[in-house]
């Protein structure tokens, strides 16, 4: 694939890139703090998209069943919610070896004091006990995602307040390669998502080990009957007890899927205890499963030509490979190689 005619005329724009480990099906939070961003930076920069199947492997090495099934499903989810591969690069990171080969280059100046310092290591080695993650690859999690985003010399990578401490490593690894050897890499900024967390349907975090999460492809029966069910302000015992809004797991969904009316209405009928939970709740569920009704429907009609999802992600591949190899005929020169 040439570049498009829009990029011939137009001055480069900048590079964005972000990834997701292929993990299983998304959910709605997925949806609404990540993906729909990402959509939307599509129009303004050079986007890259990489389902990172190798990152999924650094913690889940022992039990790689299903890993190419999440990549497929990740890739209908992605193309559901809207990106779009006329405009965007959608790839799957062990398809392009650039990123293992800077992987490897880059682990050549990364002292290993940064690496034990990045807090997500810590957390993570105790959040994942019995999987024996004191391993080399899972230490080098984060010089990998360097390699991801530095490969395409990105200045943007969209990603939750998580990884704020990877993307400040990435810039101390660019800086250090500066310094080393010349500058080369721009030092990339994380573009913060603006729309809070969604939480779970018990309140917690949302995640899918916790089954509380809403797939993006879930039933949409189903999802009304478990919103049904889902947690509210514990002040709010009956239909009479005024409750608030702020405290409760279902308004944060009203604030990114009603409108101003409906919200308002929530708010003073909350407080006001003129609403019943369950009214609230089926509000938020319609409005949910309207704006997953055309997002399943393009996720059935890609589902339906896998040869479609292979192609896109074979094109993918082959674009990315052509950007990041530029990069590393420039990394191997600077680093003293033929
Ligand atoms: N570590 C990221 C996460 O867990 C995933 C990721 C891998 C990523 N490589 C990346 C994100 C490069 C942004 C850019 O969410
Ligand atoms: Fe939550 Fe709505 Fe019930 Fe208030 S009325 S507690 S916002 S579900």
């Amino acid at each position: 694939m040439t570049p498009t005619l829009a990029a011939d005329r137009k001055a480069p724009r900048k590079r964005v890139l972000s990834g997701m480990r292929p993990t299983g099906p998304l959910h709605v939070g997925n949806l609404i703090g990540a993906l729909e961003t990402w959509v939307a930076l599509q129009d303004e920069f050079e986007c890259f998209f990489s389902i990172v199947d190798w990152h999924a492997l650094t913690t889940d090495y022992a039990a790689p069943a299903g890993l190419n099934d999440y990549v497929r499903e990740v890739a209908l989810d992605w193309l559901a919610a809207g990106l779009d591969p006329q405009r965007s690069t959608i790839f799957v990171q062990s398809e392009v070896k650039e990123h293992a080969e800077l992987h490897l280059l880059l682990s050549m100046i990364v002292p290993l004091g940064w690496l034990y310092r990045v807090p997500t290591y810590k957390e993570q080695l105790k959040e994942l006990v019995g999987r024996e993650i004191e391993t080399y690859g899972f230490l080098g999690y984060p010089v990998l995602q360097a390699a991801d985003i530095l490969a395409y010399r990105a200045e943007v990578v969209p990603v939750g307040e998580d990884q704020v401490p990877h993307l400040e490593l990435t810039r101390e690894i660019a800086r250090r390669f500066n310094g080393l050897y010349g500058t080369l890499f721009p030092e990339p900024e994380a573009r913060l998502r603006v729309v809070s967390r969604l939480p779970g349907l018990d309140g917690r975090k949302m995640s899918k080990s916790y089954g509380n999460a809403i797939g993006i492809a879930e039933d949409l029966d189903s999802a009304r009957k478990r919103i049904a069910t889902m947690v509210t302000d514990p002040a709010r015992k009956r239909r009479g007890d005024p409750g608030d809004p702020d405290v409760c797991p279902v308004f944060p969904y009203h604030r990114v899927l009603s409108s101003p009316g409906q919200i308002a209405w929530v708010e003073a009928g909350c407080r006001g205890a003129t609403i019943g939970c369950l009214e609230c709740k089926s509000v938020m569920a319609e409005n949910l499963a309207e704006r997953l009704g055309p997002i399943q429907a393009r996720r059935a009609e890609y589902a339906g030509h896998p040869e479609k999802i292979r192609e896109i992600l074979g094109d993918g591949a082959a674009a990315a490979r052509r950007a990041a190899s530029e990069t590393l005929d420039l990394v191997r020169h600077a680093m003293g190689l033929k």
